[in-house]
């Protein structure tokens, strides 16, 4: 674990109260832990520097892997240890309900401002009454293309994978011939990790073959739908997308993307500003839209993520901590970070903000997408989710890769549920 670029800012305004005898300032040092993946820990930095200057206080980042799975084991570790060392957490929308003991409740300090954000973040981080993460930024998965390649070869944006299909190999081929070797059809994340839970959900669900287990604990994944969603999939090995997808997670399929060697590409939406940023080899030739759907009966679905900030149980400034989430969740520190990265607010508001909008049109355009996003079934798995995407990760990954068939994976996966649910009760 790498600590990066302690903040280090005592503001003057609070060596001048401390000079005109307003008592003994104990400026305080807090530990946040930062995602890495783009553009985040940068953010990260900068919205904590402000919020240092701002108290006189110092913070100091920790970064993480960007494997969300990477993660989550290496904050088990450090909760578990009951260490004081990490004061703030960000936790991905899946995880409340396995680290909830861990976490203070943030009601009083967030109890004015939770009618602001979406009213299915705050109920995905309530535990057991308990709000135990205040929501930083949403993500769904949404369909990246090549404009200017669409146009050369008169194409349009896919509406259903089939076309997605066709698409992606005509003008591979094309651009193959016309000298540049390196080019593929489609990448996405399909490494064996969360990530690629995240992909095959959006697979199955937008062929209406369900959330791999429903609302009521159900497990629902071994089905003619799920098995040609995958199956659709597996096709693209090869065919439109590298082999080495397989180990892909965000920003390996950004990297090929970006430097303009793949039609389309599926993320979340932060690449958006990368891709269109001053070092970007595509930079005004990106398009951004909601992924297709499983054929004419399907439809478009995106998988929902996105982190959260939590406080440490174990932390040794707790009051402080919570200050420093709410600064960072707050609208104006949402605005900042939507404008300069394309992180989606939680705040509804900011989808009508006009300056939002502008730097990032397709807040505006797919906002149906972000506010009908698929969860994951972690609410209802409970602390068993982790265990639960593991399983169908590897069922998916194991049929991508060749080793396995769809229909006998996924039914595979279905016993393995059932045993670690009891049948279903979780
Ligand atoms: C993004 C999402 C998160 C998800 C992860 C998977 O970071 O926000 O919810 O688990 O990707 O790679």
């Amino acid at each position: 674990m790498k600590t990066h670029n302690s903040v280090k800012l005592f503001a003057s305004a609070m060596l001048g109260a401390a000079l005109c005898g307003a008592g003994p300032i104990h400026a305080a040092t807090l530990a946040i832990s930062c995602g890495a993946v783009g553009q985040e820990l940068e953010f990260c930095k900068t919205g904590t520097e402000a919020w240092a200057k701002k108290t006189g206080n110092e913070v100091k980042l920790i970064s993480t892997p960007n494997s969300a799975t990477e993660r989550l084991a290496l904050y088990q570790q450090l909760l578990a240890a009951g260490a004081g060392d990490v004061d703030v957490f960000q936790i991905d929308v899946i995880w409340p309900g396995t680290l909830a003991n861990h976490f203070l409740d943030l009601t009083p300090y967030a109890k004015d401002v939770v009618k602001n954000h979406f009213a299915a973040s705050i109920q995905n981080n309530t535990v057991d009454g308990k709000l135990v993460a205040m929501p930083w930024f949403i993500d769904a998965g949404v369909l990246y293309y090549r404009k200017d390649l669409l146009e050369k070869h008169g194409a349009k944006p896919p509406q259903t994978w089939q076309d997605l299909t066709e698409t992606a190999k005509k003008i591979q081929d094309a651009e193959r011939a016309a000298g540049n070797n390196q080019m593929w059809g489609y990448v996405w994340q399909g490494r064996a990790y969360e990530g690629l839970t995240c992909n095959a959900l959006e697979w199955v669900a937008s062929y209406n073959g369900g959330t791999i287990v429903d609302d009521k604990g159900k497990i629902t994944i071994n089905n003619p739908q799920a098995v040609a969603a995958v199956e659709t999939a597996a096709g693209w090995i090869k065919t439109i997308t590298p082999e080495g997808v397989l180990n892909y997670t965000e920003e390996e399929a950004r990297g090929v993307f970006q430097s303009g060697n793949a039609v389309f590409m599926r993320n979340w939406p932060y690449a958006w500003s990368l891709a269109q940023g001053p070092e970007s080899a595509i930079k005004g030739k990106v398009g951004v839209s909601a992924l297709p759907k499983g054929g004419a009966d399907g439809r478009s679905a995106a998988a929902l993520g996105g982190w959260q900030l939590a406080v440490s149980k174990y932390s040794k400034n707790k009051e402080l901590a919570a200050d420093l989430v709410m600064y960072l969740t707050s609208p104006e520190e949402q605005k900042r970070r939507a404008i300069n990265g394309a992180y989606n607010p939680t705040i509804e508001s900011l989808y009508k903000d006009q300056e939002v909008l502008k730097a990032v049109p397709f807040f505006g355009e797919l906002y149906d997408t972000f506010t009908s996003a698929v969860p994951r079934p972690s609410t209802v798995t409970g602390s068993n989710y982790n265990q639960a995407s593991n399983q169908f990760w590897n069922a998916v990954h194991a049929v991508l890769s060749g080793r396995a068939k769809a229909d006998a994976s996924l039914g595979q996966l279905e016993g393995s549920l059932k045993r670690m649910s009891r049948g279903g009760k979780w």
